[in-house]
């Protein structure tokens, strides 16, 4: 059967269509998935026998050995796994529960809980952080839920969305293991980053298969969804103190997103310049993501914000690396 093609801006897909037609490569992605990564345990990754009793002993600051901004990270971290049933609630409503999309959104979110645990349960066994502000923070963080708006705005910015947000995630847990100053902190977020990557990578390759369906489509998405980027956690009391902490430390930051996320998913997988056969209206939006990435550029430098321990372009790994 004949593809529909939308190089000629005469034929619009529907969302339905672009699933559909997504379906194979969907399920030969999960295939790749589930060869590349490796069952792992969260209790392997807690020193349990540092562990003490809270209620003969509760939590001081002085308890945590792990420095402020690690901290800081860490709860941040934390607060945007929980967010967990939102996101499974979008990707749901905009991938669907069936064929293999069904099967991945459903894979997907059994991997992320296991973030949360073992962060949860190292901080709090190991007393890096008031678990009182914790389980607090959680509550806060599930009751008002942090809903991604591209649930509203279908696939093509699901998978743009999705891509740009664990790349970015993959490198937040790197740098915050490294900054943290504590071997077992930095295995357990290594530990996660690979999962992340492995996600990065299913989404970034399913925007390439998107960009061959419908490219005009897939130029309109990309517009939305990098020109509203925010990482998740805005909602989160105190979030901006956080944030700013976090962007000195060279955690996640303007420089960082520039450098090492949006260009090379742009530049190198995506390939945006050179897509052929873009609508007059989609060349233009085009025009204005690069205006914009310049100017996360300019304003990066201006504030000086430095790159992390995670250095150089690592958008291409391949899946199985942190
Ligand atoms: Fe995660
Ligand atoms: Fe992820």
């Amino acid at each position: 059967m004949a593809r529909p093609s939308n190089r000629s801006g005469a034929t619009r897909l529907s969302n339905q269509t672009i699933l559909h037609e997504l379906i194979p490569q969907v399920g030969s992605a999960l295939d790749r998935h589930l060869a590349t990564t490796s069952e792992w345990m969260p209790h392997d990754y807690v020193p349990y026998e540092e562990g003490r009793n809270f209620v003969k002993e509760p939590w001081q600051p002085a308890d945590s050995q792990l420095p402020d901004v690690a901290q800081t990270a860490l709860e941040v971290n934390l607060l945007t796994e929980d967010n967990l049933p939102y996101y499974h609630l979008s990707l749901w409503r905009t991938f669907g529960d069936e064929d293999a999309w069904g099967e991945w959104v459903r894979r997907w979110t059994a991997e992320e809980g296991r973030h949360a645990i073992v962060i949860r349960d190292f901080l709090t066994v190991t007393r890096g952080v008031d678990p009182t502000l914790l389980e607090r923070g959680r509550m806060d963080q599930a009751q008002r839920g942090w809903y991604p708006e591209f649930a509203q705005q279908g696939p093509l910015d699901g998978v743009v969305f999705t891509t740009i947000q664990e790349l970015a995630t993959r490198i937040s847990h790197r740098n915050t293991g490294a900054i943290t100053d504590d071997e077992a902190a930095e295995k357990l977020c290594s530990r996660v980053a690979t999962d992340e990557n492995l996600h990065y990578v299913f989404y970034r390759d399913m925007a390439i298969n998107a960009i061959d369906l419908d490219p005009d489509a897939m130029v309109e998405a990309m517009h939305r969804q990098i020109t509203s980027f925010a990482m998740p956690g805005a909602g989160i009391p105190g979030f901006r103190d956080k944030a700013k902490a976090m962007a000195q430390a060279g955690i996640y930051n303007l420089r960082i997103h520039h450098d090492q996320v949006l260009r090379p998913i742009l530049d190198k997988h995506w390939r945006l310049a050179d897509l052929q056969g873009l609508s007059d209206h989609a060349k233009h939006l085009r025009d204005e993501i690069y205006a914009y990435v310049a100017r996360l550029d300019r304003v990066a430098s201006k504030l000086g914000e430095p790159l992390g321990p995670v250095r150089g372009d690592i958008s291409s790994d391949p899946p199985g690396h942190a």
